[in-house]
């Protein structure tokens, strides 16, 4: 990853988003995978418990293994598989129990609301419409609970040029990490098109709050950095909003990625972090850029 290099000045002050970091669905399941190291043998997660390497590889190490496709869960034969935040599709869910293995469900409750919303709205016939990124673990997830036709919507451009039978009962939800004010946009479009349609915002509180606040810092600030891991969508999108509030908004994963320099005037500093980012990550990038300060 490109190393960041910020200018600093004396007067430069930092601040540091309150809802930056883990989440209270990340933090469940965190810790649920590490409170079973040294009770258990053989413990797993399906796909990395979050998008966090720090956290993920930090788990290797003491022995919980993660399990990256549907062959590889296909030869465990025993052992706890812990079923990371963001959710399993629901065949391989399935397959975790008809193995009669032991599982732990660390689904975010707001994921598990969406998969019922999914399949109960399917089943009465509706078509169901997911606003997210399709290649999204959560997003794939929530697609496998529909019991009908079922399309994913990654922007405000798509919904545009989506079409279908006026007459069609419609079912909107969305990935919990979705960009707020895109979600509001891409409704907008839909309920233009008069569609028979039973819009759910899903976005999770946290989301919303992480991502509100991050905007509003962003616009105060003359430079923002944004801190997550590189397969993390909702950090992502917290970069992409507050790069359109603060032209000098950095993404970076940990410290090793910041370096700040003398040569230019940066008065305020804004800090944030997306639901996959340590508590510790966020302190060690804050007390850098405050010692920097001094
Ligand atoms: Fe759950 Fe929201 Fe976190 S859905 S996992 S509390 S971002």
């Amino acid at each position: 990853m490109k190393v960041v290099k910020i200018e600093r000045s004396k007067a430069m002050e930092v601040i540091v988003a309150e809802h930056a970091g883990f989440c209270f669905g990340v933090t469940k399941a965190v810790e649920k995978v590490y409170e079973q190291i040294g009770k258990k043998d053989n413990i797993y997660t399906y796909g990395p418990i979050i998008h966090n390497e720090t956290v993920v590889s930090d788990l290797e190490k003491k022995g919980v293994k993660v399990i990256g496709s549907e062959d590889e869960l296909d030869d465990i034969k025993e052992g706890t598989i812990i079923i990371r935040s963001h959710g399993i599709k629901k065949d391989i869910y399935e397959k975790i129990q008809q193995k009669n293995l032991e599982y732990i469900d660390a689904t975010c409750p707001f994921v598990k609301r969406i998969h019922k919303i999914v399949d109960e709205e399917s089943q009465k016939g509706k078509t169901i419409i997911v606003v997210g990124s399709a290649d999204h673990p959560e997003v794939e997830g929530i697609v496998s609970y529909a019991n009908g036709p079922v399309f994913v919507i990654e922007s405000p451009k798509e919904a545009a040029e989506f079409q279908i039978d006026q007459g069609t009962e419609i079912c909107l939800v969305s990935q919990t990490t979705f960009n707020y004010n895109k979600f509001k946009e891409t409704v907008e479009i839909f309920k233009s098109k008069g569609y028979n349609i039973n819009i759910v915002n899903t976005i999770c509180n946290a989301t919303e709050e992480r991502q509100t606040e991050a905007e509003r810092i962003a616009s105060q600030v003359d430079v923002m950095i944004v801190i997550g891991g590189a397969h993390s969508s909702n950090s992502r999108k917290l970069y992409e909003i507050c790069s359109q509030k603060c032209a000098r908004t950095y993404f970076i994963q940990t410290l090793d990625d910041l370096h700040l320099d003398n040569t230019k005037a940066v008065k305020l500093v804004g800090i944030t972090a997306g639901a996959s980012t340590p508590k510790n990550i966020i302190e060690e990038v804050q007390n850098y850029v405050r010692r920097s300060i001094i």
